[in-house]
Parts: structure tokens; C-alpha cells; sequence
């Protein structure tokens, strides 16, 4: 039966016939079906990764698991392969020709394992890869040949390694003819020695954060093609040696972190000065920055940019730059400045007509005033003072930088920003204030700043905004308030802001918004962005008024994380006048309830989130996404939800990613899937999916999909111990009914096909018998209600072996012997030729008055005779007549008798006539047979009749039973 059953339920799945989507421990990008995201899923063996996914997928990353080793040809199914990641796996060893059959492969990154070496082969085929990322592993050497299959590698990341010698390095690789970057810092070089030479190709060269004491190559040549080369934090203080090598190709060399003099370098060398990075080489006094520019005007040339960072600078002072040929760009972070000083001064005369940006950052800055020198600096545009300890800012600070377009302020302590701190930057266009110490902003503060565009004030104090504030800035499309102090918003607090796109005021304090504090920006507002303030509805009531109800050129709205306990009511058209609203972020509001109609005027949200919004509500109302035609995507991972209904999610025929992932879902409704005609991304990762009956259509529907669900065999079953997989569960149960329907159908069949061969081993005689019987009992019923005249008188029963008596003694006897004369039914003589031998005997039976049998043990066993004694007896039951009359042929003790019960029983209850040997009792036997022969039924004979009858129901079936009961007592 099970064997049909699973028959069945294979024919019901395998109607639809398609492939299963989903993968085991892979996410495929909605927006790049051939990228697969397999991280952070504890993933052990590299195959349980990548063994189900498609052949031609071209990205995977697979970092940040537990893949110790990659065996040979773990990815031969993935032919179009071009990016593979692979980092932070722990990963220990390689198999040669793990990689084989990835002929397309452009990047690997085996960054941050723990591989200490590289078998020859490993990379055997990747021809085509472009950029390997052996970054931050335990490799000590590198195979000569292990990097020769990769003919077309242009970078090689080899940092944080313990490689130790760079000879061996170089001499792997030599076949790489495109090999363009070649990164070794932070390893165990200690010297650059090696006969042969680096790959023509390549032109920058990183060997910072060795052990190396100097330029110890062969030969003058040995770097000619190299255009960058990094050999800060080393150990070079033999100058020297830099005279035995050509540097004069390079164009950018740094030298930071040794200890050496760099004036003598320059003398020896042939490096140009311009292509020094000046950075951290304790160049802190004035004479040897002036120096530094005599060297630099010796090129005779305009520099780009100065780099003078990590010299443990202090001081500015007016004489320092003369000397320098004119600078675009001049970095001096990371000194300890605490001033700039009056750097129209400083940065004077030659400089002063190129310089365009300047940066001073990660210093001590901490007052920026104005400085009476009436020098301009008219080139400079760029300013950065991040990492500072500004406090104050004072008026007129920047007077010397009449065309600042961008002025980075930000990360300090800036407490106080004058009124007038800004004056004269008409030309500024991006202002960074955040992250500071600023309370108090005021519209004096902005006088100037027509041109601004960019204003960043977050994470500061502020907690007011005075009505016309912002009004100066007309041109202003981005402003950022948020991370401070803000608790009300008034109708004038953006007034003035007629090009206002971007408005940010998340992590204030807000409590309450109306559609009036946005009139000013309304025409032009495309992004605001609320979240995390105080925002919160208590009551249903339609006493708000819609508050953004004239944004109608709105985007991207975001509301999420209201504190202290989210939104918890969304007051009914709340969200009215959104009409061009594409992007509605509602996460982490613990909602109570909404009204149904509140997203009735998204006609163009493609995307809504309302992540985390569980405690509370249950379920969202019917017809809440409605009008959500083009919605493409929803994310309701943790929203409480309890069950999937058409009611909800019946019109959203545009969704494409849909995500349920932390619900309440026990059961998914298939009919609401299979509405959601564009679904092609689902994700319900950690519901409580049960794989019960009420899963079965939705078992089907994920193994027939065509949509990707997130780490579909993933998925358990709240199932007690033994885990079950939602997608894979025993569904077989759920087919009873039509099971049963085709068990009962079919049992009896099978049953009787069972039992036929064993019925018929065993029961054969009786069976047989009792066909007979039946078809006497039929017989005789048919011949019921005849006149009873009977052809015979006796019907004679008897075995073969006793015919000699019957013909010798009884024949004679009684039908010639004397009166009265009696007819007998012999079968040899009596029955009808060509007749059915049954026939005859009922017939027989019937037809006589009365059945003699003749009783011997061969009698007795003989099955034809025991059956003329049932038939006989029968007429007993039916007609209530004895017609049997028992003649003894011998003696057959009672015991042996037991055998054949049924004549026992007839023994039992009638006299029987026994044959006696002696030929002088033999009269009497021939009287006594006279006599039975002669009777009719007596009254007596016929009320002990009929009491048997009424104990022997069904004598033919219970007598057995009788029989041994009796036979116990
Ligand atoms: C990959 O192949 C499948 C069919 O085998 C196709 O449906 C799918 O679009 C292909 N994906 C990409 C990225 O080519
Ligand atoms: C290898 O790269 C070349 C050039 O980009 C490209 O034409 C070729 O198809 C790539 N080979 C494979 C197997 O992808
Ligand atoms: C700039 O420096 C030179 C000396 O190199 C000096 O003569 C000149 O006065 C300075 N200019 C200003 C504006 O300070």
C-alpha cells in the first residue's frame, strides 16, 4: 500500500514538472542574476556552496566561512566565472587544479586565510585572471612556477605575508608579461638582491613595512620601468646605495619611516626632487623645508602638489616657502600645527598665484581668526581643517580666500561660529559644520553664502531654528540638521529655501509635523528624511491634518525608528499628497495599527520597507496595498505577520522582491503567491513554517517556482526533534483520502489474490463442499412447494468397497425379498447417464423417500459419501423430515468415529441400525430396516427433530466447534 501511496503522490507532484529555485547557501542579486552571494552562511566545504548553482553564473563570493581547503576542480561547473572571493575563510591548503576549467576568471581573492604555501599547479588555467589578492596570509615562499599559468595578470596583492625573499618572488614572476602592480609590504624582505630583472610591465612597485637597509639591486637598470615605488617604514639609512641605481623614471617615490637624510639622497642620486613624497621624514626645522625648496626649484618646474605630511611640523613661520616653486596642492596634516597663522603670508608671493588647495588636517588647529595682512590667496578653492581642535571660529576667518568653493570644517570642537565667520565667501558652495560643538545658528551667519549648495550641520546642538534662518540661501539644495537637538519646526524655519531638494532632519527630537513648516521647499523637495525623531500618533482620528500633503515632488521619504516607541499609529491618509513618492522607509516603528487608506496616494512607490514594526499589530489591514500598482519591492521582514492573505497582498501584481524573512508565518497561502504574477524573489528565512498538510500546496509551489527563495533548503520545520525541511517533508499523509478511496477499491481484489492459493491448499475439499451444498440448498429451494411424490423409496449411500453387499444382501433383500416390496435409488443403475454427478445425488436424495448409508471406514473417509450424508441431512433442516436411515457395517468404536464429526453427531442423535455377522440376528436387522423404511414422520420423531434444528443453526459451519466442546466434557 505504501508503494501505491508513493506512487501517487509521485503523479500529483510530477504533473507541473520544472526545476527547484533556490540555493542552498547562496543569495542571487536581484538586480545581476549572475552574482550569487554566499557569506557568513558557516559554510565548511566549498562545494555545499557552489555545487547548486547555475553554470553560468559569473560572480561569487563566498567570503567569511569556514572553507578550509579547496579540493581539485571545485568549480569545474562554472565555466563563465569572473570574479571569485574567497577571503576570510581560515583557509589552509589548495589542491593543484583547484581552479581548473575557469578559463574566464578575472579576479581571486584569497585575501586574510591562512595559506602558508602554493603548490605548483594551483592556478593551473587562469589565464585570463587579471587581479589575485593573496593579501594577509602565512605565505613564506611562492612556487618558481606556480605563477606561470597567469599570463594575463596585471595586479598582485602580497601584503601581510611572511615571504623572505625577494629573489624568489621576482623569479616567479617572470612570465607574467602584463604584470603592472605588484604589492609586498609588510613582509620579511630584507634585501632586493636578484640576478634577474622585474617584468617589464610592471610600473609600481610596494615594498613598504620591510626589513630592508638599502638599494642593494643588480645593476643601475634594475628599476627603469618602475613609475611608483614605496619603500616607507623600512630600515634605509645607507644613502649610498641609491647612487648605484637609476631612479629617474620614477615618479613618485616615498621614503617615509627610515632614517636617512634625504638632502644627501638627492645629491647622490638621480631622483628628481618633485617625485619625492616629503611625508615622514622629520623634515620639522625651517632650514630644511627651505632647503626642500631649493632642491625643488632646481627642477625648474611647477609642482602639483607638496606632501608634507608626519614631519612633526610646529610651526609656520613667513620664510618657509619663498624658496618653493609654485604649488597647487599642499598637504601638511598630520604635523602639530595649532595654527595656521596669517597663511596668506606664509603661503606668499610664488606660491600664492598656484596654491588651490589646502590641506591641513590631524593637527592642533584650534582658532581660526582673521589675520590684518590684506594678501589674497585668489587661486584657492579648497580648504580642509578636519581632525582639528577648532573651538571658535572668528569673524572674517577666511577673508584671505575670496574664491573657497568648499570648506571643510568638520570633525572638531567648534563651539563658536561668528556671526560674521564667513564673510565674503560668495563663491563657497559646500560647507561642512558637522560634527562639532555649534548650539545657536543665525541668518547673519549665511550673509554671504548666495552661492551655497551643500550645508552640513549634523551631529552638532542645535536645537532651535529661527524663523528665516536659511533665507539667504537661495541656491542651497542640500541641507543636513540631522543627529541634533531640533524639537519643533516652525512655518519659517526653511523659509527662503527656494532650491531645496535634500532635507535631512533625522535624530532630532520632532514631535509633531504639518504640511505648513514645508510650504517654503514644497515646490521642490525631493528627499526628506525624518527618522528617528519623536514623531508619534495616539488616536485614529482625523484631526491631523495630512502633513506632507503638498510634497508632491517627494521621492524618498524616510520615517523610520520613531522614538521612544516608534509611530504606533498611522492616522488615516497620512501619507496624502505623495503623489511622485517612490521610496517609503517605515522600519522600526512598533505600529499598532493603520488605517487602510494610508497608502492610497502612492501610485508610484516602487519600494516600501516596514522592517521591525512587529509588537502590536498582527496583521495589516485589508486592502492596505491596494493602490500600490508599481510597487516592486516590500520588505516586511519582522512585521509580525501571521498569515499571508489575498485581501492584503492581492494587487501588488509589479512586486519583484518580496520579503517575509522573522514573521509569525506557519502556513503560506499559495493562492496570494501565485497572484503576485513579477514575484521573483522571496525570502522567509527563520519563520516558523510548520510541515503540516496545510504546507502541501505550498511544498509543490516551491519546488515549481519560478522564483529565487532565499536558501529554500534551508528552511526546517518546527517538527519536534527530527528536523524535517519544509521543502523535502513527508507530504504522502496528505493524500489520504484518495488514497483510501483507491485502498478500498482495490483491497478485496488484492485479498482474495492473497488468500486463493492458500484457501485453496488448505480448504479445498471443504470449499468445494460447500459449493455443493449451496447449490443443493438452490436446487432444493426450486424444487419446494412440488407435490412430494418420490420415485423412490430409499436413496442407497454407500462406497465402492461395500457394493458387494449392497448387491448381495440389501438389493435382494428389499426389492425382492418380500413384502413390502421397496424401490431403491442405486447410483450405478439409477442415475441418469451424461448428468452432473451432484445432480444425480440431489436429485437422488430427493426423489427418495428416504437415504440408506451403508457405514464402513472406507464410508467415512470417502468425501462423496460424506456429503450424501449432509445432503440427506439437509432435507432434515429444510423440510423437517429424517430421512437418513445409518446401517452398520462394522464397528466402529466412538473414537475413531470422532473423526468424521458429523456423522457422530447424526450417531448421537439417531438410532442407527447396526449389520450383525450372525445370520440368525440378521432377520431381526432386515425387520428393524423394514420398519424404519415403512414409518412416516412421527409426531415424536419430528418435535426431536426440530429441537436439533433449533440448536444446530448452521450444523455445517459450527458443528466443529460443538463437536469439540462436547468432546472435552
Ligand atoms: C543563466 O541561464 C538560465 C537558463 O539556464 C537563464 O534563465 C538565465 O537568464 C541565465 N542567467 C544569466 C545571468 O545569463
Ligand atoms: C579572456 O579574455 C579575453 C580578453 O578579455 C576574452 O576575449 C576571452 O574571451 C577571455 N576568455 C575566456 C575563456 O573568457
Ligand atoms: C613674500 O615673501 C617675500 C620674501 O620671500 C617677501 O619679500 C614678501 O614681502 C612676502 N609677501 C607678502 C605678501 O607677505
Amino acid at each position: 500500500m505504501s508503494l501505491l501511496r508513493a506512487l501517487l503522490a509521485f503523479v500529483l507532484l510530477n504533473t507541473q514538472g520544472a526545476a527547484a529555485y533556490g540555493f542552498r547557501n547562496c543569495i542571487q542579486s536581484e538586480s545581476n542574476p549572475g552574482y550569487f552571494k554566499c557569506m557568513q552562511r558557516f559554510i565548511n566545504s566549498i562545494s555545499s556552496a557552489v555545487d547548486d548553482l547555475p553554470r553560468n553564473a559569473t560572480v561569487i563570493n563566498a567570503s567569511l566561512n569556514s572553507i578550509k581547503s579547496l579540493s581539485y576542480g571545485s568549480f569545474r561547473h562554472l565555466p563563465e566565472l569572473k570574479i571569485l572571493h574567497l577571503s576570510k575563510n581560515g583557509m589552509e591548503s589548495i589542491e593543484a587544479g583547484a581552479f581548473e576549467n575557469l578559463l574566464g576568471l578575472e579576479n581571486l581573492n584569497l585575501s586574510c586565510n591562512l595559506l602558508t604555501n602554493l603548490s605548483r599547479d594551483v592556478f593551473r588555467g587562469l589565464a585570463n585572471l587579471t587581479l589575485l589578492l593573496l593579501n594577509n596570509n602565512h605565505l613564506s615562499t611562492i612556487h618558481w612556477d606556480t605563477m606561470n599559468p597567469l599570463q594575463n595578470l596585471l595586479e598582485l596583492d602580497l601584503q601581510f605575508n611572511s615571504l623572505g625573499s625577494f629573489k624568489e618572488i621576482v623569479g616567479s614572476l617572470q612570465r607574467l608579461e602584463r604584470l603592472r602592480w605588484l604589492n609586498m609590504c609588510n613582509n620579511n624582505l630584507s634585501s632586493l638582491k636578484t640576478e634577474l630583472s622585474l617584468p617589464v610591465s610592471l610600473s609600481s612597485l610596494f615594498l613598504c613595512n620591510n626589513s630592508l637597509k638599502g638599494m642593494d639591486t643588480d645593476g643601475p637598470h634594475f628599476l627603469k620601468n618602475v613609475k611608483v615605488l614605496d619603500l616607507s617604514f623600512n630600515k634605509i639609512s645607507n644613502v649610498s646605495s641609491f647612487a648605484t641605481v637609476s631612479l629617474q623614471n620614477l615618479s613618485d617615490l616615498q621614503l617615509k619611516g627610515n632614517d636617512l637624510d634625504i638632502f644627501q639622497l638627492l645629491d647622490v642620486s638621480d631622483l628628481q626632487p618633485h617625485c619625492l613624497d616629503y611625508s615622514g621624514l622629520q623634515l620639522n626645522k625651517s632650514s630644511q623645508l627651505i632647503k626642500m625648496c631649493q632642491y625643488l626649484q632646481r627642477s625648474n618646474r611647477s609642482l602639483h602638489h607638496l606632501l608634507l605630511q608626519r614631519n612633526n611640523i610646529r610651526k609656520l613661520s613667513s620664510n618657509l616657502f619663498p624658496a618653493c616653486p609654485p604649488i597647487q596642492i599642499l598637504d601638511l596634516s598630520r604635523n602639530r600645527l595649532r595654527s595656521v597663522g596669517c597663511v596668506s603670508e606664509i603661503l606668499n608671493a610664488t606660491m600664492q598665484n598656484q596654491l588651490r588647495t589646502l590641506i591641513v588636517e590631524h593637527n592642533l588647529l584650534n582658532d581660526l581668526r582673521y589675520c590684518s595682512n590684506n594678501s589674497r590667496l585668489e587661486q584657492l578653492a579648497h580648504i580642509s581643517f578636519r581632525f582639528n581642535r577648532i573651538l571658535s571660529v572668528r569673524s572674517y576667518a577666511f577673508q584671505y580666500a575670496p574664491n573657497l568653493q568648499t570648506l571643510h570644517l568638520n570633525i572638531n570642537t567648534i563651539a563658536y561660529l561668528d556671526k560674521k565667520a564667513l564673510r565674503g565667501l560668495r563663491h563657497l558652495v559646500e560647507l561642512r559644520l558637522d560634527n562639532n560643538l555649534l548650539t545657536d545658528i543665525y541668518t547673519e551667519n549665511f550673509d554671504d553664502l548666495s552661492s551655497l549648495r551643500t550645508l552640513n550641520f549634523r551631529n552638532n546642538h542645535i536645537s532651535v531654528l529661527f524663523p528665516g534662518v536659511f533665507k539667504k540661501l537661495g541656491s542651497l539644495h542640500i541641507l543636513d540638521l540631522g543627529g541634533n537637538n531640533i524639537h519643533r519646526l516652525t512655518n519659517g524655519s526653511f523659509e527662503g529655501l527656494q532650491n531645496l531638494q535634500n532635507l535631512y532632519l533625522d535624530g532630532n527630537h520632532i514631535e509633531n509635523i504639518h504640511y505648513s513648516m514645508f510650504s517654503a521647499v514644497e515646490r521642490t523637495l525631493k528627499v526628506l528624511d525624518l527618522r528617528g525623531n519623536k514623531i508619534q500618533y495616539i488616536s485614529m482620528k482625523q484631526e491631523h491634518p495630512p502633513p506632507f500633503l503638498n510634497l508632491h515632488q517627494v521621492y524618498d521619504l524616510k520615517l523610520q525608528g520613531q522614538q521612544p516607541y516608534g509611530l504606533k499609529i498611522i492616522p488615516p491618509r497620512f501619507f496624502k499628497g505623495l503623489n511622485s513618492l517612490r521610496s517609503l522607509y517605515l522600519s522600526e516603528n512598533k505600529i499598532l495599527s493603520m488605517a487602510p487608506d494610508v497608502f492610497d496616494d502612492l501610485v508610484q512607490l516602487e519600494y516600501l520597507s516596514m522592517t521591525d514594526s512587529s509588537n502590536g499589530m498582527v496583521n495589516l489591514p485589508p486592502g492596505i496595498f491596494k493602490n500600490l500598482r508599481n510597487l516592486t519591492s516590500l520588505n516586511l521582514e519582522n512585521a509580525g505577520i501571521h498569515t499571508l492573505t489575498q485581501e492584503v497582498f492581492g494587487n501588488l501584481t509589479r512586486l519583484r522582491y518580496l520579503q517575509l524573512g522573522k514573521n509569525e508565518l506557519q502556513i503560506v497561502n499559495i493562492s496570494v503567491l501565485e497572484n503576485l504574477t513579477s514575484l521573483r524573489f522571496l525570502d522567509l528565512r527563520k519563520c516558523p513554517l510548520s510541515c503540516t498538510c496545510d504546507n502541501t500546496e505550498f511544498q509543490k509551489w516551491l519546488n515549481n517556482s519560478q522564483v529565487q527563495i532565499v536558501y529554500l533548503y534551508n528552511y526546517t520545520c518546527n517538527a519536534g526533534q527530527h528536523p524535517s525541511y519544509v521543502y523535502s517533508f513527508d507530504t504522502h499523509v496528505c493524500y489520504q483520502d484518495v488514497g483510501f478511496y483507491l485502498f478500498l477499491a482495490t483491497f478485496p481484489t488484492l485479498l482474495l489474490q492473497l488468500l486463493l492459493p492458500f484457501l485453496y491448499h488448505r480448504t479445498y475439499w471443504q470449499l468445494k463442499y460447500h459449493f455443493y451444498i449451496l447449490r443443493a440448498w438452490v436446487s432444493n429451494h426450486w424444487r419446494r412447494g412440488k407435490d412430494e411424490h418420490y420415485k423412490f423409496d430409499a436413496f442407497v449411500s454407500y462406497n465402492s468397497t461395500d457394493e458387494s453387499w449392497v448387491l448381495e444382501h440389501l438389493v435382494p433383500e428389499l426389492e425382492k425379498g418380500g413384502n413390502p416390496l421397496f424401490r431403491l435409488c442405486l447410483h450405478h443403475r439409477d442415475f441418469q447417464p451424461g448428468k452432473y454427478i451432484i445432480d444425480n445425488i440431489v436429485d437422488g436424495i430427493h426423489n427418495s423417500r428416504h437415504t440408506i448409508c451403508i457405514i464402513s471406514r472406507r464410508y467415512l473417509q470417502s468425501e462423496w459419501c460424506s456429503m450424501e450424508i449432509q445432503l440427506a441431512s439437509y432435507r432434515l433442516f429444510d423440510e423437517l423430515k429424517d430421512v437418513l436411515i445409518p446401517i452398520f457395517l462394522e464397528a466402529i468404536p466412538e473414537r475413531e468415529l470422532s473423526a468424521y464429526h458429523r456423522m457422530r453427531k447424526v450417531m448421537l442423535k439417531k438410532t442407527y441400525i447396526a449389520w450383525p455377522p450372525d445370520p440368525e440376528a440378521q432377520c431381526l436387522f432386515w425387520a428393524k430396516l423394514r420398519m424404519a423404511l415403512k414409518a412416516g414422520n412421527s409426531k415424536k420423531e419430528e418435535e426431536e427433530m426440530t429441537y436439533w434444528f433449533a440448536e444446530n443453526d448452521n450444523p455445517v459451519l459450527e458443528s466443529a466447534g460443538k463437536m469439540e466442546q462436547e468432546e472435552g466434557n
